[in-house]
């Protein structure tokens, strides 16, 4: 595992901030690759033979409700939670301590390449402002101070940390990966114009400028602080970006703009209402020939109910609302519905670029070293 990796606009971190942060993956990573294996065995030996004395294969919900009640799988749930907590009060405190300063070095950061286009009359959707998603104080997109970037940032230190240093010093390893993927499997795909929607900070936006050079790229989400930073750090890295604030559901950009429209755990943080308006856009978007392309956590007809039932925590601690209905969606179907062919859906996953290069071991990643995602070519 790795740290992340720094550039001019990142918030620096002190020894005893980083320490902190530390303490957090390793928690995390202890909770994943230590206890989750050993609730599972107390499932298969003892909670899931119990619900199937009823005659019945027992699906996710009951099996988190009967888990609930398991203790170890109790203290697993109250440690994860804190941790969650402690997460963002570390993270939240080292920006607190350089708001100011962020928004100056955003501000000051060249911007020769790229451009952002903030919108002072965009609604945010309610799904985004409801609650605090992930239980992050805030959520994406409140604003504390002028040309405020404090959103973007933590997000950046954040996610280093979630993912527990799985995604590579600079939290772009899914990007990366499914832009091999798209390359592979659509090798005659050469994209004038790529969009990412829900790109927060851009760190899975930039992989598909250089994975496609020739491509002009641009990326969408609601949140204004986010996006001035995306766009200072998009710089700062040296890459060519268009960021704009929008929602995913409608866009301002005209019909057939895009050959390539991505996105990568956008889905998942909407709303029932809000997901075929998504792809509807999608479809009008993509020029004849292009692809779209939803990378998530796995559906959960991918694996096991017992599996299924770990979004329990999600759902109900971690505030995703939204979780458990998403990953029971017919994606494919609503993208037929949608306007797409559904012989030309997909799904599939992309093997991790970075799991493969430093031989991490799957069960202390949240990917298991692959991304799901689901698509489909118009
Ligand atoms: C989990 S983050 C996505 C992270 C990023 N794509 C990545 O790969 O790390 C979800 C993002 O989607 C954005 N979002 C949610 N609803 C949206 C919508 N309707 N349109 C555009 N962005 C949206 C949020 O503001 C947030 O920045």
């Amino acid at each position: 595992m790795r740290g992340i990796e720094s550039h001019a606009v990142l918030p620096d971190a002190n020894a005893d901030e980083a320490a902190r942060e530390n303490f957090c993956r390793d928690l995390s990573i202890r909770l994943e690759a230590g206890l989750r294996p050993r609730l599972r065995r107390i499932y298969e030996e003892q909670v899931g033979p119990d619900l199937r004395k009823s005659g019945k294969e027992p699906g996710f919900r009951e099996i988190a409700k009967a888990m609930r009640h398991v203790p170890l799988n109790k203290y697993w749930y109250r440690i994860r939670t804190d941790n969650q907590d402690r997460m963002y009060r570390v993270t939240g405190d080292l920006i607190d301590r350089q708001l100011e300063t962020l928004a100056a070095k955003a501000r000051a950061t060249p911007k020769n390449l790229g451009s952002l286009t903030i919108d002072p009359a965009f609604k945010m959707p309610a799904y985004l402002t409801e609650i605090d998603i992930h239980r992050k104080p805030g959520g994406y997109h409140t604003e504390y101070i002028e040309d405020d970037v404090a959103s973007g940032a933590q997000y950046e230190r954040t996610i280093s940390v979630h993912n527990m240093g799985s995604q590579g010093p600079r939290n772009d390893d899914p990007g990366h990966s499914i832009a091999d993927w798209i390359k592979q499997k659509f090798p005659a795909l050469k994209p004038k114009r790529i969009l990412d929607l829900g790109c927060t900070i851009g760190n899975n936006t930039l992989p598909y400028a250089q994975a496609f050079p020739d491509s002009e790229v641009h990326g969408i989400d609601c949140s204004a602080p986010c996006l001035r930073y995306a766009h200072a750090r998009a710089n700062a890295l040296g890459v060519d970006v268009h960021f704009h604030q929008m929602s995913a559901e409608k866009t301002s950009f005209p019909d057939g703009h895009f050959d390539l429209v991505v996105s990568r755990i956008l889905l998942h943080e909407t709303s029932r209402a809000a997901i075929p308006n998504i792809f509807r856009e999608c479809y009008r978007l993509l020029a004849p020939g292009g692809v779209m392309l939803h990378c998530d956590a796995p559906q959960f007809d991918e694996f096991d109910a017992y599996q299924a039932s770990l979004r329990d925590w999600d759902a109900n601690c971690n505030n995703e609302p939204f979780m458990l209905t998403v990953y029971t969606l017919p994606l494919e179907e609503m993208y037929a519905d949608a306007g797409f062919d559904r012989s030309k859906t997909f799904r599939d996953y992309a093997p991790s670029r970075f799991f493969r290069a430093h031989n991490t071991d799957p069960n202390a990643t949240r990917s298991g070293g692959r991304y799901f995602f689901t698509g489909a070519a118009k």
